[in-house]
């Protein structure tokens, strides 16, 4: 299909983007909306808002997940895109975001020029896709796909103690709609790149090959606390060390494997958590990354072992739990090959390239025909407050999410 004229309006979409950005904003700048707390059911309410205004036929299912559908011409299943509102404790106001009200965008530009698809259009957003509150994360996407266990999420406990049943019925999003009650069409999702790529090799649109697997671990050590003055340094079992060793060990074990190996801990936690007093625990998380399945199994293993190791040297007892793991998922050819050619059509400079993060198309990828359209994080920068992209980077992904999902609603 031939690229059309009809595009959107950039300002607009960035007006919502800022809107948005006020719930949950930080004294700083960015935002810290985690999933199911106040701040994410007052981003929810400005956007289902939204929603109907644009006359969307809104549901909200049992895990939450938000989803307005246009009607087309013909019944059938829709073809989807979104992703979410959720952010880290310390996130920006595009990460999700963009690709939900881009969505709204397309259909806020459909309706004023009175085009009608064939297909039904979907715009959703997915209940904790960051994972940051509740492991693990793409939980909204992944329920609503069938690949992870309702009543098992609903159950799940958070960093802070409180499980998503109970802060979705607080928040008021525990709906009664059945998790994934259609089936999509196709899904396609706009996002941010959240690394360098694009920007660095000034491209405008990344056409998403696929989402690299992920791994992501909860490891416990436990010791023996005591005194920091008069404790031998050889009769300690120091949970703390332990963990300074391991985080050591994982940037080692990406520097000797290299390629795509990515790796880190993002927390940890000791107790009593005192400047004079030996760690009695240490709770870490690990998330482990890799393009390639064989490679990422091969850091799994070599990790294990590693906890064996450093325990059995430093005399602590070690526990480790899952927390989410994902395959590699390859996205389908000929939406990766749509998005090259409308951003071609538009000119804008586009390569292929795998996404580093997660995302919920990973979710639909497996059951429907799957995309994602990829525009620049200034300087690469993401989950951070001053995560940034230009107003003609969010035009530019803003106008191939409208012209490939035209062609793919008919
Ligand atoms: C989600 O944002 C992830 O990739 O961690
Ligand atoms: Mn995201
Ligand atoms: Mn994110």
């Amino acid at each position: 299909m031939k690229t059309t004229s009809l595009r959107i309006d950039t300002a607009r979409l960035n007006r919502r983007l800022g809107e948005l950005g006020k719930r949950g904003a930080l004294a700083g700048g960015g935002v810290c909306r985690l999933a199911l707390t106040d701040e994410d059911r007052a981003g929810r309410e400005l956007v289902v808002g939204w929603m109907r205004e644009l006359g969307l036929e809104v549901a909200i299912d049992r895990i939450g997940n938000v989803i307005g559908i246009r009607k087309g011409s013909q019944d059938g299943p829709p073809v989807v895109t979104g992703s979410h509102i959720d952010t880290v404790a310390t996130g920006g106001l595009y990460d999700g975001n963009l690709g939900v009200l881009g969505g709204l965008e397309v259909i806020a530009r459909l309706n004023e020029a009175g085009i009608a698809t064939e297909k039904p259009l979907a715009v959703g957003f997915f209940t904790n896709e960051e994972g940051a509150r509740f492991a693990p994360d793409m939980m909204g996407s992944g329920v609503h796909q069938g690949s992870m266990s309702l009543e098992q999420m609903l159950s799940t406990v958070g960093i802070d103690g409180c499980t998503v049943v109970d802060e979705l019925e607080r928040i008021g999003y525990a709906g009664d709609v059945p998790c994934g009650n259609f089936e999509a069409q196709a899904y396609l999702e706009l996002h941010i790149e959240q690394g360098p790529v694009l920007e660095q090799e000034g491209t405008v649109i990344g056409a998403v090959t696929g989402v690299q697997g992920i791994s992501w671990t909860e490891v416990l050590f436990t010791g023996t606390s005591n005194h920091a003055g008069t404790t031998p340094m050889s009769m300690r079992c120091d949970a703390g060390h332990a963990a300074a060793e391991l985080t050591t060990f994982v940037r080692g074990l990406t520097r000797e494997m290299g390629g795509a190996q990515v790796g880190t801990v993002g927390s940890i936690r000791l107790e009593p958590d005192l400047i004079n007093v030996i760690a009695s625990k240490a709770k870490l998380t690990i998330d482990l990354r890799n393009t390639d399945a064989r490679k990422l199994v091969a850091a799994e293993q070599r990790f294990y072992a590693f906890l064996e190791e450093i325990a059995g040297k430093e005399g602590v007892q070690v526990e480790h739990r899952s927390l989410a793991r994902s395959e590699p998922v390859d996205f389908h050819e000929e939406v990766i090959a749509r998005v090259e050619s409308h951003a071609q059509d538009l000119g804008h400079p586009v390569r292929r390239l795998p996404s580093g993060a997660g995302h919920d198309a990973q979710m639909f990828a497996p059951n429907c025909p799957s995309g994602m359209i990829f525009v620049p994080s200034a300087k690469g920068v993401s989950h951070n407050v001053r995560e940034f992209t230009e107003a003609e980077h969010i035009e530019a992904g803003g106008n191939v999410l409208l012209q490939t999902l035209l062609e793919l609603a008919g």
